[in-house]
């Protein structure tokens, strides 16, 4: 912290006052005399954006703050040190942010969808006007996976990266697994938590997750994974049915966002720049009931990190909240008030590469496959046909009785590739043998 700065109060513009932003101005209030003795430092918020000013709040605005729906209030006026972007979005956000640093403002968000998207020119623009962008409230809520990556394990090669990134997907399929809700009344109680998006496709289509997946491979790996290149699936249309026989081989099933690296086969070339590619993507996965993965409930999220010096590690939290993330922006705005040096994507340099990917159909994993058949002589020994042209070996396999619409036909597969079992689901529609599609997950 340079000497002039050292007891001047930190001065905050604060862009959105919705669940995020009320929970900052709530721990603003009630955590001040830890943010002067951890920092040496006040925080005041001089100005608060809104899109509409009328609106009754539930929480007060900080002291001697002021309402206004003008943006270059925030952005424009030369006494606010930092901006804090808690709007949502990506047009507006990035207008703002884009702004701010113009203006030579420090900037802390929690905008996964904007830093995932559209983060690089961000970035570069923060590395060059040597301002601090952090975003650690932007990927899991209060667990500090961002400050992990970027500082405490830079001293290993990350191996994998696996979680729960998503709080209102994990609180709908906890909700449908031990209370019996349909999909719909889970979604209903996690927007009126405060957990949802905005826009709840984000959540349950797996985009939001998706966007949490990216960042961390950006602090993990140092590479730009664009992100229209990930695959992403999410846990719409689930159904209750395939949570319940799931359980019945000892799974839960859970919305996971995965990376790992994936050495390149002998003799091939992979990539231009090494024989490490990355496979990653968002998907419904089938966890066993052992693993901690699978005990993670409600709106909670974790991430399990495999590195090569600690080993595996294990993160949990609320993944989303008023406070549990306000206190993630409260630890960003911190380290501004610290001045710590910008080290905003953990790496040196403006330019990252391009990931090397490995195509979603080369993944290779275990399968639950559900299939709706008629209940007929040979059809089963057809079904496991198509599985056996295509190398696939069924480990185990449960028949239950028709349920008005077919008969659920259950597979556990060995490990096979997502091609094969794509090809082997064809072969199935093409034999005319399925009442309904196919419902497949992979098994982690
Ligand atoms: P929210 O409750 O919907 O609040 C958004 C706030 O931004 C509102 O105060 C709204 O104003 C204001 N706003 C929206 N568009 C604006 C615009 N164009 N101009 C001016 N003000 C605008 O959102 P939130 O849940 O706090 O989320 C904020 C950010 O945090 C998002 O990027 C979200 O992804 C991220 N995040 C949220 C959570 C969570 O648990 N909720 C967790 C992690 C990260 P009005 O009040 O006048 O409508
Ligand atoms: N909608 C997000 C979630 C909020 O449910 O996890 C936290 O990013």
């Amino acid at each position: 912290m340079t000497k002039a700065n050292e007891s001047k109060p930190l001065v905050v513009g604060l862009a959105g006052f919705g669940t995020v932003g009320g929970g900052l101005a709530r721990l603003l209030g009630e955590n001040a005399d830890i943010i002067r003795r951890r920092t040496g430092r006040d925080m005041v918020v001089k100005r608060v954006l809104v899109r509409n000013a009328q609106k009754a709040r539930g929480v007060p605005l900080p002291e001697g703050a002021e309402l206004t729906t003008d943006p270059a209030a925030l952005t424009d006026d030369p006494d606010i040190d930092v901006l804090v972007e808690l709007i949502g979005g990506i047009d507006q956000a990035r207008a703002l942010i884009d702004r701010a640093l113009d203006q030579g403002k420090h900037v802390v968000t929690a905008n996964k969808a904007l830093l995932a998207e559209e983060g690089l020119a961000l970035f570069q623009k923060a590395e060059r006007k040597k301002r601090i962008l952090r975003y650690e409230a932007s990927v899991a809520g209060a667990i500090p996976i961002v400050q992990a990556l970027r500082e405490s394990l830079t001293g290993n090669r990350i191996e994998s990266l696996m979680g729960i990134l998503n709080g209102t997907s994990n609180y709908i399929l906890s909700e449908m697994t031990s209370n019996g809700l349909d999909f719909d009344v889970a979604l209903k109680q996690a927007q009126e938590l405060g957990y949802a998006e905005a826009d709840p496709t984000l959540d349950i289509d797996g985009h939001d997750a998706a966007h949490k997946l990216i960042l961390l491979i950006r602090l993990a790996y140092g590479v730009n994974y664009p992100y229209t290149a990930l695959s992403v699936r999410g846990i719409r249309g689930l159904s209750s049915l395939d949570i319940r026989l799931a359980r019945e081989f000892g799974y839960r099933i859970k919305l996971i966002g995965q990376v790992r690296e994936v050495r390149c086969p002998e003799g091939r070339d992979c990539a231009d720049d090494g024989s490490i590619r990355l496979e990653a993507g968002v998907f419904p996965a089938l966890v066993h009931h052992t693993f901690l993965l699978a005990r993670v409930g409600g709106v909670y999220n974790a991430a399990r990190v495999e590195a090569n010096a600690a080993g595996a590690l294990f993160f949990h939290g609320r993944g989303a909240g008023d406070l549990p993330t306000a206190g993630a922006v409260l630890a960003d705005l911190m380290a501004v008030a610290r001045e710590e040096r910008p080290n905003n994507t953990g790496f040196v340099g403006r330019e990252l590469p391009r990931a090397a990917i490995v195509p979603p159909e080369e993944w290779r994993s275990c399968y639950y496959v559900r299939v709706m058949v008629q209940d007929a002589p040979g059809v089963l020994r057809d079904i496991s046909g198509c599985m056996a042209a295509e190398g696939i070996s069924v480990a185990q396999m449960i028949q239950k009785t028709d349920e008005g619409h077919g008969v659920p036909l259950v597979f556990m597969t060995h490990e096979t590739s997502a091609q094969a079992m794509s090809d082997a689901l064809q072969r199935t529609v093409d034999a005319g043998l399925l009442k309904e599609p196919a419902v497949y997950f992979r098994v982690l």
